[in-house]
């Protein structure tokens, strides 16, 4: 396998957990995650009205949780604009922590993952001190140190809002001692961030867009311009990786066959920054042409072209790949 510049071997991040297999962020889904072999879970957070984090990867938890069949929250249906985009449904700024403690998870994509329906309406949705609890608890049983990879969503309309995530992050972080990396989407709370925290952080890089906070100041870069080299040195005097979508070092054309990789993941580690790409799914539905029917591939074709970190779905498939 290919040394990258950390000369350390990718790390496995679970995705949302284990969410292949489980409803994605439960309890559960991080579980089997840590016991599949991941040096990392990722939790995505948002807030609640009284102040807890929770994980969902919206403020808007209609996809993700049994809401709508809980007819003693109807009246707090309403349309918010999140991030420049209209949303219906129930906002988890609405809701305290003791209501959403009401709720059960299920399956995003059901009809990709039928064999997830089964967890439908089992698991509560968690805090991020349950997920912590359950990475110290399992470190401890298990020998070994699991990470967490908590990503901020939506920070600066949280802020606007006058529910900022940060605070909150760092003050649950803070007794713990287990690896951590902080990621977001958004540039200005991770350079916040930077002035208060030497936990290692991860600038988010999509491969349409720009940062929202970008949108708010009226700055007209984009995400493209964070990957010139200019950019990369930019990233670097705040953050310590960039967490990428994974066409952006390989490409793939109109078909999903993959074409060559771009300079990405050399100008990056040039900058002193790891490269940790996502999302890794085992069904066809997500992968490319060229790996069809084999996921496999995808990871080997990833680790030799020397990423430091993967977010897979399915991270036993992503431990064995590495361990080949
Ligand atoms: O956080 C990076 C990775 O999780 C991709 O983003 O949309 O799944 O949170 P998302
Ligand atoms: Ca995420």
């Amino acid at each position: 396998m290919t040394q990258t510049f950390t000369d350390k071997p990718p790390i496995i991040i679970a995705h949302r957990g284990a969410s292949g297999y489980r409803p994605e962020h439960t309890l559960a889904s991080y579980e089997l995650a840590i016991d599949l072999g991941a040096d990392y879970i990722e939790p995505d957070l948002v807030i609640t009205k009284d102040g807890i984090l929770i994980a969902r990867h919206e403020n808007e938890i209609s996809e993700t949780t049994d809401i709508a069949n809980h007819s003693e929250f109807a009246h707090l249906k309403t349309t918010k604009i999140i991030d420049g985009e209209i949303k219906t449904g129930w906002f988890t700024e609405d809701f305290t922590i003791a209501e959403i403690k009401t709720l059960t998870a299920k399956e995003r994509i059901p009809q990709i993952r039928p064999h997830n329906i089964a967890y439908d309406g089992i698991f509560p949705i968690p805090t991020f001190q349950e997920i912590i609890d359950l990475a110290q608890h399992k470190s401890q049983k298990n020998g070994r140190h699991i990470g967490i990879y908590p990503e901020t969503k939506h920070p600066s309309y949280f802020k606007f809002i006058g529910l900022p995530l940060e605070e909150t992050l760092l003050l649950n972080l803070q007794e713990i001692n287990l690896p951590v990396f902080i990621q977001s989407f958004e540039v200005s709370n991770l350079k916040e961030l930077s002035q208060k925290t030497n936990l290692p952080l991860v600038q988010l890089i999509n491969d349409i867009g720009k940062p929202y906070d970008f949108v708010i100041d009226h700055d007209s870069r984009t995400y493209a311009d964070l990957l010139s080299q200019k950019g990369l040195r930019e990233i670097a005097e705040y953050a310590q990786a960039i967490g990428v979508h994974k066409n952006l070092l390989i490409p793939q054309d109109v078909h999903g066959k993959l074409l060559s990789p771009t300079s990405l993941i050399i100008d990056a580690h040039a900058a002193n920054l790891q490269v940790h790409a996502w999302t890794f799914r085992n069904e066809d539905f997500f992968l490319p042409l060229d790996c069809q029917g084999n996921p496999q591939r995808e990871y080997e074709i990833f680790f030799n072209l020397g990423v430091n970190g993967v977010f897979s779905d399915y991270p036993d498939m992503a431990v064995n790949v590495k361990l080949l």
